[in-house]
């Protein structure tokens, strides 16, 4: 095994391409939050459709309190996959902070950059069956690095690609063919989705997560066939009635 920089036993060599998550067959699309804000995940949580969280430094530093802290109190909230990103630069660095992450909580999965350094502090992690999530990911090519180096999640970033010209969502696509071409295990997580569409276009394109803002999770729920379908319903009910139902 070469030299990964990271202490204690391994379970499982990391074999890149045939790294198995234990992921099932035709496993539903999963829906994940984009934010570390508390009330956000309280809200989204109490509709029982948010399978996990992302965060980024930026949206961890948006709610002032430190990583490790905020971090547990998100997985408080939601059960499931939490991401929680590195901020050093050097893969030493980066493999020693990814050690310290996954002390937090069970659900903690470490998000590290797309660089040099963050592909080799991934081989290192996975290797140890850590868990890590790819970020920052704008290129097929780079997806398939993150793949080899046996990332439990790679996470393209659609929106970021929209604003400079590119349709982001190819990008999912290309990753979701490359990968089925050689059965690498890693889930394709669309990432920067900035519209319900985005969502629903990452669905058909078959990615397995989608990560969203609360506001585009709440923006699913709208349509105004379905606020003029209720409110005529209880309005003919309440004719006959001539009372609105009322639980209990
Ligand atoms: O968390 C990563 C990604 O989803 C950020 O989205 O909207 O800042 O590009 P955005």
């Amino acid at each position: 095994m070469p030299e990964s920089g990271v202490t204690g036993a391994v379970a499982e060599p990391a074999s890149g391409a045939l790294l198995n998550w234990g992921l099932s067959e035709g496993s539903t699309l999963k829906i994940f939050l984009d934010t570390a804000n508390l009330d956000e995940l309280k809200k989204g949580a109490s509709w029982g459709i948010v399978d996990g969280v992302t965060t980024n430094p930026t949206l961890i530093a948006k709610e002032g309190k430190p990583l490790a802290e905020q971090v547990r109190m998100i997985c408080d909230i939601v059960d499931g996959d939490i991401s929680a990103e590195v901020v050093s630069t050097e893969a030493p660095k980066m493999i020693k902070e990814g050690l310290e992450l996954i002390k937090i909580h069970k659900n903690i999965v470490v998000k590290c950059p797309l660089t040099r350094d963050g592909i080799q502090a991934t081989k290192a992690l996975s290797g140890e069956r850590i868990r890590v999530n790819v970020t920052l990911c704008f290129s097929p090519g780079q997806a398939l690095l993150a793949a080899k180096a046996g990332a439990y999640i790679i996470s393209p970033f659609v929106g970021r690609l929209d604003d400079i010209g590119w349709t982001g969502m190819d990008l999912v696509r290309q990753i979701i063919t490359i990968y089925k071409n050689y059965g690498y295990q890693t889930q394709v997580l669309a990432a920067s989705l900035r519209s319900p569409l985005h969502v629903v276009d990452a669905a058909l394109a078959g990615s397995h997560i989608g990560t969203m803002p609360f506001k585009v999770l709440d923006m699913l729920f709208n349509h105004p066939l379905t606020d003029k379908g209720l409110d005529q319903f209880l309005k003919d009910y309440a004719k006959v009635f001539h009372e609105t139902p009322v639980a209990g």
